[in-house]
């Protein structure tokens, strides 16, 4: 595992946008497995940059993205889809079609399920799959518990993570319960991880994802088991290193 530790959140998004960049230069037509959350909008602002200033082309770029609440319509600014036209598919030239986030709209949410994981399963690969880090070590919505899904799956979600979520909303009752997630299997298959993080609310999670022990207590930790992890992290998330 790489682990890049930088002054503040400015740089982590610099650091891991340029790692993307990266990927996308290398391979026009590469898979993004994008996060939403207040970590990577620093990226997303970043990677729009380059895209005006410098030419990084998203033309035939292809993403999938982790996750999506269950209940909210895509106009809903706090729907997922909403929120990477918003950050990111609107402020660039890629082409909707090719991006993907679960329907949490659907009546039949694990058909859902299973059609999402075809079509990552279709890609032939996630070639970087950025993620993001819940303070109780939540990746995607795959939250601590006894087990943990392999697929793509409906989720409910755990009281500290709608406590967390509930800053994004007018109040707590909002927000939603259940969620589609990328399963934990789903995100071990991308052939590149690259995971960013910042502030002391991280620490813990982070510690445990470098302790050399896997609990599903902390599903981030699995990722010690992925042979291409880079961890884009600031001072205080790294505090307890
Ligand atoms: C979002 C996601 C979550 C977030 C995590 C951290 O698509 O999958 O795992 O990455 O909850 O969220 P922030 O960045 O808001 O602290």
């Amino acid at each position: 595992m790489e682990i890049i530790i930088v002054k503040n959140y400015n740089e982590m998004s610099k650091k891991a946008a340029s790692i993307m960049e990266s990927v996308i230069r290398e391979k026009e037509d590469c898979v993004l497995g994008l996060p939403t959350g207040s970590t990577p909008i620093g990226v997303y602002e970043e990677l729009v940059r380059m895209h005006k200033e410098e030419g990084l082309s998203f033309e035939k770029v292809r993403t999938v993205n982790l996750d999506e609440y269950v209940g909210l319509e895509e106009s809903n600014d706090q729907s997922y889809r909403y929120f990477m036209n918003n950050n990111l598919f609107d402020k660039v030239n890629i082409d909707k079609k090719n991006t993907n986030v679960p329907n949490g709209m659907k009546e039949d949410i694990h058909a859902e399920c299973e059609r999402y994981e075809e079509v990552i399963n279709k890609m032939d690969g996630i070639d970087i799959q950025l993620l993001g880090i819940g303070n109780n070590g939540h990746i995607g919505f795959n939250e601590p518990d006894e087990e943990l899904n392999v697929n793509t799956s409906l989720v409910v979600l755990k009281e500290d993570t709608i406590e967390a979520n509930s800053r994004f909303f007018k109040n707590r009752s909002e927000v939603p319960k259940e969620a589609i997630s990328m399963g934990i299997g789903t995100i071990m298959r991308a052939k590149r991880i690259l995971l960013v993080a910042n502030g002391k609310n991280k620490a813990k999670a982070l510690h445990a994802l470098i302790s050399g022990k896997i609990t599903t207590n902390n599903p981030a930790s699995i990722l010690q088991l992925h042979s291409n992890v880079t961890l884009v992290i600031d001072e205080e998330a790294a505090s307890l290193f």
